[in-house]
């Protein structure tokens, strides 16, 4: 049995439905990451884990518990937010062992404690000062020692990383996934940036209005997004969505008049009727300049188009093409010689393609 699980969850606030049935499970030691923009309900569905909101229906089970009535200081759950909440008046020493006196653990074994999180967290030179003599990364360790050191079932995440600069973010980042790696620790984590849902979650829910539209490892949203929302959603810059017709002989009709038809692998071009409309679904990587296709794709087009942007970002460098008034972003290699206006022969490797039916925005293949 799964050690975490959330059934039928649902949620009311006033008139309005913000969670519509939440259906999701998770096993010991994983880390689930609940990704969505703004407003999709991500928030209210951890508060109502952490026994903050009262359900409006539905259960929540940890370790075969169903905890729906039980008090957050019972359920045996800590919790990160976004604004890091310490102590003022405290020292970091005090802040982690807070929780921890309130229980009346006796002064040895706390010390014991605070030591052992301070190592893991590296704030061993920092237990001394107060949250006022910290830098913001700091104050993000010092807030996750607080949650560690009650060694709890399962730890929530609210947007820890949200008010930190972009550098420190991809440290703490990598600090939270070593801390998952090293402790076994069972996580629920909130962002709605995915990238971090990508980098650190076993698991991945993808929540919109308070509905899940997809629950799997990274590797699965990523390169079988179930519906257009997921696909437009995760990756960055966007999956290319590409209007096109099923063609008599199995490739896709794309752009404009259906000027260009591309081939698919024999995988796809089965499970596809001659003449259905689709979207065809390309991530930038899957379109590249010549010096960096896969020797292994079967189903490879060459497409010419115009440029009309240029994106180098050191590593490799994202360029726009356009033929018939549709555009797609290819990624090519940094070294590439490209020009604005030119045309430009891209490579389409159809072996990463995913197909969209407009109508549903249902994956069809
Ligand atoms: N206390 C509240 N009163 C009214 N509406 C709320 C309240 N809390 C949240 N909502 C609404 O519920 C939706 C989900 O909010 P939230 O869970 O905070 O989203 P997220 O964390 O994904 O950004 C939003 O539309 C928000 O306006
Ligand atoms: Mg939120």
């Amino acid at each position: 049995m799964s050690f975490l699980q959330i059934k039928n969850l649902r949620k009311k606030i006033g008139n309005v439905e913000v969670l519509k049935g939440i259906d999701i499970e998770l096993e010991k030691g994983g880390f689930l990451v609940l990704v969505g923009p703004s407003g999709c309900g991500k928030s209210t569905l951890l508060n109502a884990i952490a026994g903050l909101l009262p359900l409006t229906s539905g259960d929540i089970v940890i370790d075969g518990q169903v905890v729906n009535d039980l008090h957050p200081s019972q359920r045996d759950i800590a919790m990160v937010f976004q604004s890091y909440a310490l102590y003022p008046n405290m020292t970091v020493e005090e802040n982690i062992a807070f929780a921890l006196e309130m229980r009346g653990v006796a002064k040895e074994e706390r010390a014991k404690a605070v030591a052992q999180v301070a190592k893991t967290l590296q704030i061993e030179h920092l237990l001394k000062r107060r949250p006022s003599q910290l830098s913001g990364g700091q104050r993000q360790r010092v807030a996750m020692g607080r949650a560690l050191v009650r060694q709890p079932r399962v730890f929530l995440f609210d947007e820890p990383l949200s008010n930190l600069d972009a550098k420190l973010r991809v440290e703490v980042r990598a600090e939270i996934k070593a801390l998952h790696q090293n402790t076994h620790a069972t996580i629920v984590y909130v962002t709605h940036d995915q990238i971090e849902a990508m980098t650190l979650a076993t698991k991945i829910v993808v929540l919109k209005e308070g509905m899940v539209q997809q629950v799997g490892t990274p590797a699965e949203i990523y390169n079988r997004p179930a519906n257009l929302f997921v696909a437009d959603f995760m990756g960055s810059p966007a999956m290319n969505m590409l209007k096109g017709k099923v063609t008599a002989g199995g490739g896709i009709a794309l752009f404009g008049n259906g000027g260009v038809t591309v081939p698919m692998p024999p995988s796809i071009s089965s499970a596809l009727p001659a003449g259905k409309d689709v979207i065809l679904g390309l991530r930038p990587e899957a379109i590249t300049d010549d010096g960096l296709v896969d020797p292994t794709a079967r189903a490879i087009a060459h497409v010419e188009a115009e440029v009309t942007m240029i994106e180098p970002t050191g590593s490799d460098t994202f360029v726009t093409g356009k033929i018939d008034g549709a555009s797609f972003t290819a990624r090519t290699r940094a070294e590439v010689v490209v020009e604005l206006g030119q045309t430009f022969r891209f490579a389409f490797n159809l072996d990463k393609a995913v197909v969209f039916d407009p109508e549903t925005g249902h994956r069809v293949v």
